[in-house]
């Protein structure tokens, strides 16, 4: 038995795969295309474990994903493989169609003839896990309800709409060919590894260099958060006793602005940092202009997968955000070494000429 992982050497599948390895013996293969988002140093204490075998490759490659499946015989995908970063998809739309709707339509075919040969039990057993997002839902005002599994997709950035796309894609092979496919639907992860072009660990750093920290527009856009430790169990109890067809809401029951995020994260790191005086990152925080489209407010209504699955978040967010700053003023030479010349062109493209707001 094992599991194939895609897209394991980004934050949400190395946290999964690291947490597989520790808790389970069976084996996982991992493949992944290792784009600027993919980090090999990530899995360093697993790269020589037997149970974890990596691959480089694109989901999309067919070829390779069909041998992949032929040897290893998985009984189940997970596919986290995916572009994944709202402001990337702004200046750039093309990888995300590439990734996460064609990308993800060869894996779906693909994974589609290889359950098709499987028998008996292994048929039935056999589980395609579509790990999606809470964005597919469009923006809710103030006082809307939490997006629940028939709130209706309405998608507003590149971004969210190449992932609904790959949403409607896993729905089909279901229906048409009955590939026991299960989509999830999350909110904002934080924790560990995530790279550093995401609000938090973006934070963190540029607080740690006493750069400026950039919030867009007025920084009472809500997220919902979630530690990642929490997403990947329920990623798990998805997989073990999800129903094929159906979908999950997860998300982290922690709604917060923005500007609340980054003032926690200051006031966090003026505790932590010796020598930092209190109030000093606070002052760092610069507003600057907005992204466009910018979906106001997410939040998710988990009851589902609670009452069905008996999955419920185990990490508070100020405890979460404190082990995730923790980890990043531990792991500074990882940071240091994910700033390729890539990640400074991004910082240069997304930010530099991003007007500030005063
Ligand atoms: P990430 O950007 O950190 O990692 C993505 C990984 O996929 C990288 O390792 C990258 O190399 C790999 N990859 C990209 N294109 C590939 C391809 N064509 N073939 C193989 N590998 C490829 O992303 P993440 O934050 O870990 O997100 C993982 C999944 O979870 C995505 O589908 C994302 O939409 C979803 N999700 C993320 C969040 C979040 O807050 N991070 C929340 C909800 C859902
Ligand atoms: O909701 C789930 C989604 O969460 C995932 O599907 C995406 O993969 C993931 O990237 C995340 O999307 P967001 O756009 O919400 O995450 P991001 O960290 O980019 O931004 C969080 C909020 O912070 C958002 O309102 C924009 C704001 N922001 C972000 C950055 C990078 C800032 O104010 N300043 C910044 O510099």
């Amino acid at each position: 038995m094992a599991i194939l992982v895609t897209g394991g050497a980004g934050f949400i599948g190395v946290n999964f795969v690291l947490g597989w390895l520790r808790d389970h013996d069976e084996p996982v293969v991992n493949l992944d295309k290792l784009t600027y988002a993919g980090n090999l140093e990530s899995l360093a204490s697993v790269m020589d474990d037997a149970r974890h075998v990596f691959a480089h490759g694109d989901i999309g490659d067919s070829a390779l994903v069909g041998r992949l499946l032929k040897k290893h015989k998985p009984r189940a995908i997970i596919n986290l493989a995916a572009e994944s970063h709202v402001d990337r998809s702004i200046h750039g739309p093309a990888d995300f169609i590439a990734t996460n709707v064609v990308g993800l339509s060869c894996l779906l075919e693909t994974s589609r003839e290889y359950c098709e040969g499987l028998h008996g039990a292994a048929r039935q057993g056999f589980r395609f896990i579509n790990v999606s997002t809470d964005e597919v839902f469009g923006s809710l005002g103030d006082s809307d309800p939490a997006f629940d599994e028939s709130t209706p997709y309405a998608p507003n950035s590149p971004y969210s709409a190449s992932k609904a796309a790959g949403d409607h894609l896993c729905r089909s092979y279901f229906h048409t060919y009955g590939l026991p496919v299960i989509t999830t639907n999350c909110s904002n992860n934080y924790g560990p590894y995530q790279f550093p072009e995401k609000l938090i660990p973006l934070m963190i750093r540029n607080a740690l260099r006493g750069d400026d920290l950039p919030v867009y527009g007025d920084g009472r856009n809500v997220r919902d958060w979630l530690f990642v430790d929490d997403h990947c169990a329920a990623l798990r109890l998805v997989l073990e006793s999800g129903i094929p067809g159906e979908t999950y809401n997860i998300g982290g029951n922690a709604e917060m602005a923005n500007i609340d995020v980054v003032e926690t994260i200051c006031d966090v790191l003026d505790e932590l940092v010796p020598g930092a005086h209190p109030g000093r990152h606070r002052k760092l925080v610069t507003y600057v202009e907005d992204r466009p489209g910018h979906d106001r407010r997410y939040a998710i209504n988990a009851s589902k997968i609670t009452s069905e699955l008996g999955w419920q978040p185990r990490e508070a967010f100020a405890t979460g955000l404190r082990k995730t700053v923790e980890w990043y003023l531990a792991n500074n030479v990882w940071v240091e070494h994910v700033e390729s010349g890539e990640y400074r062109q991004w910082l240069d493209t997304n930010y530099a000429r991003r007007a500030g707001r005063a």
